[in-house]
């Protein structure tokens, strides 16, 4: 099974859809395994952005990101990285499609509620960034077998 790293932005927890995210990947059939809610620092922020130093848009990114707490999460199924980002939207909410998460919640591309990782790669990085192998729960759902 893969693993994900998706994140309710600043924007996402002052609207109050933290509940909502969570119920979209959690009835699509993605399973939970690690969560925490916290305030980035600018060096957390740095790191999890790393491949965004120097756009134009990253000093308002980290800004942004920094502004107030985020939900951070570990989530897991098979092929979760992609699917995951299909649930989400693209990046920019005006195109991203109507029943995606951007595309039903956003307007701004600086506030597109919603991070999940690009790729394997920078799941792998991004989790490493937030949890501890420990902090992660190991567990078997029964109705796995019914999405499986
Ligand atoms: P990116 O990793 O390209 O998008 P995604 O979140 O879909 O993986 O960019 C990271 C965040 O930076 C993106 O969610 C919103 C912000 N951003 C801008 O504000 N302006 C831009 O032009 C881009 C490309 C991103
Ligand atoms: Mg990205």
């Amino acid at each position: 099974m893969e693993r994900t790293f998706v994140m309710v932005k600043p924007d996402g927890v002052q609207r109050g859809l933290i509940a909502e995210i969570i119920g979209r990947l959690e009835k699509k059939g993605y399973k939970l395994i690690g969560l925490k809610m916290l305030t980035l620092t600018p060096e957390t922020a740095a790191l999890h952005y790393a491949e965004h130093a120097g756009k134009p848009f990253y000093p308002g990114l980290i800004s942004f990101i920094t502004s107030g707490p985020v939900v951070a999460m570990v989530w897991e199924g098979k092929n979760a990285v992609k699917g995951v980002r299909t649930l989400m939207g693209i990046t920019n909410p005006t195109e991203a499609i109507p029943g995606s998460i951007r595309g039903d919640y956003g307007i701004d591309m600086g506030r597109n509620v919603v991070h999940g990782s690009d790729s394997p790669v920078s799941a792998q990085r991004e989790i490493a960034i937030y949890f501890k192998e420990e902090e992660l729960v190991d567990y078997q759902r029964d109705m796995d077998k019914w999405i499986y």
